[in-house]
């Protein structure tokens, strides 16, 4: 029994598809959204009601009555539920009145509520990678009938009237309308996978990992997203920081975006290159002058070197890919690479008096826009400073890490700030619009708390 136990166990603990470096789940009140607005849009209620008022071919006259036409189609009240492994359950309930004349003169009405049922199944459209909709099944019940006919002719009359008229007429009207909403709906995803620019450097794309998956709760969509340089090559996401967590605790209902620190770490690579910034002048902020001068007191060896203080100039090069890193509340830039210090001669230029290694970290804050996640970032700390190379003599580095941190605080960051200022774009589909959302840093996941209204 322990080994079969343990047999199913490590099955179902074996990942079926790699990590997602982003994920949508999508709730019931998303999807309600999504598909009050494809009837607003579709203006599939004006259409229905003008499509029941015209001559229906096929409709036996009932005896007894004449000049029938659909006097009211009322506002459907649409119902969704999630069918798990399949897409959604949708029923249309709607009253339609009929009236005519009778023969013994007056008017006659019929009111008919009528539910019309469909599965809709969420699949990837095999020609676009979209997901897609398709109704199945679609069924017209017969809820209720109401009619001011004198009660010796109910029986007969009505059901004739239901068999030739409701149930020839209605699935053709109806289904075309549950076909109809499904179509905006779908439409709307057809941007999810276009390239989205990164500034100049790049695009993302969000493509989909396989088919959506449906549960009693919420559809999952899993995107494998393409991170990919102006030049053509695309970056990978790094395994590290890819394993996304998706918190259990959001209300029933609700829907979110989650992003991986990986994603965020594939597109900070794509701007690596403005991470590589010289930083030239005398005056920076409200720190001692970049010069030999300030430099000397730090390291007498410079003064040796530089009797007379000349501007400094800090070159930073990034040698290794950035990394995000995220933490509950918490999210931070890793940047590896190279501080090389030069002197600047007014004549004869700079040359170079040391090089350094160094590993520091940049807090990040996050915020939204319409459809992007803008982040700035502000100095943490130093974590990593050895001399690589040095043209006037050995030296202790310890000495200059206050000193090297004010610089990267007040010349470096908002440097970095300005590339980040292109934002980072988000998944394009049905008509999101992400600046009222509320976002959460969890375990190496970015969370968009996705808001209906
Ligand atoms: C028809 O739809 C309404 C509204 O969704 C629901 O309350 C009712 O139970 C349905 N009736 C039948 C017979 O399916
Ligand atoms: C897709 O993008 C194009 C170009 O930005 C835009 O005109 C169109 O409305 C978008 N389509 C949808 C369904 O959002």
């Amino acid at each position: 029994m322990l080994r079969i136990l343990c047999l199913v166990s490590c099955v179902l603990l074996m990942p079926s598809r790699a990590d997602p470096g982003a994920l949508l789940k999508l709730g019931m009140d998303f999807m309600n959204k999504a598909v009050k607005d494809a009837m607003d849009e579709s203006q599939i209620l004006e259409k229905m009601a003008a499509m029941a008022s015209q001559k229906q071919a096929g409709v036996k006259p009932i005896k007894g009555m004449t000049g029938m036409k659909v006097k009211e189609v009322t506002p459907p009240i649409i119902t969704l539920e999630f069918l798990p492994g399949v897409g959604i359950f949708q029923c249309v309930s709607t009253r339609i009145t009929i009236t005519g004349k009778s023969f013994i003169g007056g008017t006659m009405e019929i009111t008919v509520v009528v539910n019309i049922t469909a599965s809709n199944r969420l699949q990837q459209d095999e020609a676009t990678g979209l997901p897609v909709f398709h109704s199945e099944g679609c069924q017209i019940i017969l809820v209720s009938v109401k009619t001011n006919l004198p009660s010796n002719m109910l029986p007969k009359v009505v059901n004739k009237f239901l068999d030739s008229t409701l149930q020839k007429i209605l699935p053709g009207m109806m289904c075309p309308a549950i076909d109809t909403v499904l179509e905006y709906v779908n439409h709307k995803w057809t941007n999810l996978t276009e390239p989205m620019p990164l500034g100049e450097a790049g695009s993302i794309k969000y493509i989909l990992t396989g088919g959506p998956t449906t549960t009693a709760s919420y559809i999952e969509v899993d995107f494998s997203p393409v991170v990919q340089r102006e030049e053509g090559d695309t970056i990978d996401l790094p395994e590290d920081g890819a394993a996304v967590t998706v918190l259990g605790d959001y209300p029933d209902g609700s829907s979110q975006l989650v992003l991986s620190a990986a994603l965020f770490t594939a597109e900070l690579t794509l701007l690596r290159k403005s991470f590589d910034v010289d930083i030239k002048g005398k005056t920076i902020g409200k720190l001692p002058p970049h010069t030999t001068k300030t430099l000397a007191r730090l390291v007498p060896r410079v003064r040796k070197a530089y009797r007379k203080p000349v501007p400094l100039m800090t070159q930073i090069r990034i040698s290794k890919p950035p990394k995000v890193i995220m933490k509950a509340g918490k999210s931070q830039l890793h940047l590896h690479g190279t501080i090389e210090m030069f002197a600047v001669h007014p004549k004869s230029g700079p040359s170079s008096m040391f090089v350094l290694e160094t590993h520091f970290s940049l807090d990040i804050q996050y915020s939204l826009s319409e459809d992007k996640v803008h982040m700035v970032t502000s100095m943490d700390k130093l974590l990593d400073l050895s001399v690589a190379s040095s043209s006037i003599g050995s030296f202790k580095e310890k000495k200059l890490k206050e000193f090297l941190t004010s610089l990267l605080q007040e010349a470096y960051v908002p440097l970095i700030n300005g590339a980040l200022e292109v934002g980072f774009p988000l998944p394009d589909f049905l008509g999101t619009k992400y600046g009222q959302s509320e976002l959460a840093i969890v375990e190496n996941t970015l969370v968009v708390d996705l808001r209906t209204s």
